[in-house]
């Protein structure tokens, strides 16, 4: 299916809660789609035949898992910009803390693991000032081992950590409301204690490597500070502070 076809597929439509989704069979990212759509605008797909991770790297976006992207209002200040992509990554983690998931935790900025596995990750993108589309894949009944044998034994799926995992409509729901509460958490009460929350969810301290664009410093992660920067014991035994756009990624070695 080309993709002029993808993108004029009808999509269904509901609303709840304050969102608005519009759930499709296939299109070639839900980030894209959901790019030109207002505030508090959702997108799910079944498949994405363009599925976008960080780095410019692909994203495999079989049938069974959660595609989904959300339109939200750019929280207006340095703070609150920073701490964005790390509401949402807490957002994700309280709705499967609340779904029965154990032992979920965070790598920076927003990775949602399972014992060392991956089982969801988030691409942030601003396409239009005011509006940040977060973008959310995460795998539930799929396998994307088959599609990218990399990936065997480096992620993990909601199949594989609950009984009866929840349908995909079900959970959609369960994580739209987590992210607009977390939301209007950082907008109406700020940012302070959304980090203590995100700070609890990296688990222990972990030796790591930064790229900050090809310079790399190896040190100890230990959370953000209170104002959303990226904190690091460096070797010397000093403190360094890092904003996100620094750090071009984060390795735990
Ligand atoms: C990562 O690299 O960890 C982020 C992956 C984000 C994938 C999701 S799937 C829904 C949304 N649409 C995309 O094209 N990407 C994000």
């Amino acid at each position: 299916m080309g993709l002029v076809s993808v993108a004029n597929t009808q999509p269904r439509l509901s609303t709840f809660e304050g969102w608005t989704l519009r759930e499709y069979a296939v299109v070639a990212s839900t980030n894209l789609v959901a790019a030109t759509l207002p505030a508090w605008s959702a997108v799910r797909s079944d498949t994405q035949t363009n599925g976008r991770g960080r780095f410019q790297r692909a994203w495999v976006s079989d049938e069974g898992g959660l595609w989904l992207s959300a339109v939200e209002p750019a929280v207006g200040d340095t703070i609150g910009r920073r701490a964005m992509p790390l509401a949402a990554g807490l957002a994700i983690c309280e709705s499967l803390q609340q779904l029965g998931v154990s032992h979920v935790r965070l790598r920076w900025p927003n990775d949602v693991l399972v014992d060392d596995r991956k089982l969801a990750g988030l691409l942030i993108d601003q396409f239009s000032l005011g509006l940040v589309v977060v973008g959310i894949g995460l795998n539930v009944r799929n396998r994307p081992e088959n599609f990218d044998a990399s990936l065997k034994n480096c992620t993990t799926r909601l199949a594989d950590l609950l009984p009866e995992p929840p349908e995909l409509p079900q959970l959609t729901v369960v994580i739209l409301r987590h992210l607009r509460r977390v939301w209007l958490e950082l907008e109406r009460s700020g940012a302070a204690a959304l980090f203590l929350r995100v700070n609890r969810l990296w688990e222990a301290s972990r030796k790591v490597e930064l790229d900050l664009d090809g310079d790399l410093r190896r040190g100890v992660f230990a959370g953000v500070d209170d104002q959303g920067r990226l904190i690091l014991k460096n070797e010397a035994g000093t403190t360094d502070f890092y904003d996100a756009h620094q750090v071009r990624h984060l390795t735990e070695t």
